[in-house]
C-alpha cells in the first residue's frame, strides 16, 4: 500500500490518529516520540502501530541520536515523515537524508504567525490579538528554519469575534486532520512537483 509514513508527534496525537486512520494510499508504519508522556503512545498502542521515545539529551552525543533514529526509520523501510506537533527541532543530518521527504503541520496560514516560539496555544493567541479575521492551518515541506518551507496545501478558517485560543484551536484541529492525510495522498498519488519553493500539484479530471 503505496508511501510508508513515520509521524514525529510530541503531543496528544490527534493529528498522528487522522493519519493512520485516513491512510488509503500510504501507510502509517511507524511513530517517533521525544516524550515518554505523551498522549500519543497510547493511540499507537491501540492502532498497533510500532511507536519509540527517542529523547535526543538521553544520547551521548547527536551523531548516536541520529544513528537511532536512521536505523529505525530504515528497519521500517520509511519513505516519508511527517511531524504532527513534534516540538523538537530536527537535526539538520536527517533534513539532508530525507531532503524534500518531510512535512510539518502549523496551526495558521504560514507565512503569517509561524517560526520560533510560535506553536501551540501561542498561534492562535497571536492570531487573536491581531484581530486576523481568517485563520487556518498549512502543511509544508520541512527545511532547516521553524515553518519556513515550500508550502504544499493551506486552507482557511474564520476566526469569529468571540473566539478564545481554545476554540480556534479546536476549529483549526478539525481541518488540520483532513488536510495533513490530503497532503500525503497527493504525494502518494505522485502529483505534487517541487522546484526551489515552488511547489505545483497536478490536477485531477476530479477537481474543480
Ligand atoms: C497541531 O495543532 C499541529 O498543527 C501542531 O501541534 C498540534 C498537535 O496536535 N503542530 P495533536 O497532538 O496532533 O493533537
Amino acid at each position: 500500500m503505496g508511501l510508508r509514513v513515520a509521524v514525529f508527534a510530541s503531543g496528544g496525537g490527534s493529528n498522528f490518529q487522522a493519519l493512520a486512520e485516513r491512510a488509503r494510499e500510504y501507510r502509517v508504519a511507524l511513530l517517533i516520540s521525544n516524550r515518554a508522556q505523551a498522549g500519543v503512545l497510547k493511540r499507537a498502542e491501540q492502532l498497533e502501530i510500532p511507536a519509540h521515545v527517542l529523547s535526543p539529551g538521553s544520547f551521548e552525543n547527536e551523531e548516536l541520536y541520529i544513528e537511532k533514529l536512521r536505523a529505525l526509520l530504515h528497519k521500517e523501510k520509511i519513505d516519508l515523515i511527517a511531524l504532527a506537533g513534534y516540538l523538537s527541532k530536527i537535526p539538520p543530518k536527517l533534513i539532508e537524508l530525507f531532503q524534500g521527504r518531510i512535512l510539518n503541520i502549523h496551526p495558521s496560514l504560514l507565512p503569517r504567525f509561524g517560526g520560533k516560539g510560535l506553536y501551540g496555544r501561542y498561534v492562535h493567541e497571536a492570531v487573536i490579538k491581531a484581530k486576523e479575521t481568517f485563520s487556518g492551518a498549512t502543511v509544508h515541506f520541512v527545511d532547516e528554519e521553524y515553518d519556513t518551507g515550500p508550502i504544499l496545501i493551506q486552507e482557511r478558517v474564520p476566526v469569529l469575534t468571540d473566539d478564545t485560543p481554545d476554540s480556534l484551536a479546536s476549529r483549526i484541529l478539525d481541518i488540520e486532520h483532513q488536510l495533513f492525510p490530503k497532503a500525503i495522498h497527493l504525494i502518494a498519488q505522485g502529483r505534487v512537483q517541487v522546484e526551489g519553493r515552488h511547489v505545483s500539484i497536478t490536477p485531477t479530471i476530479h477537481d474543480d
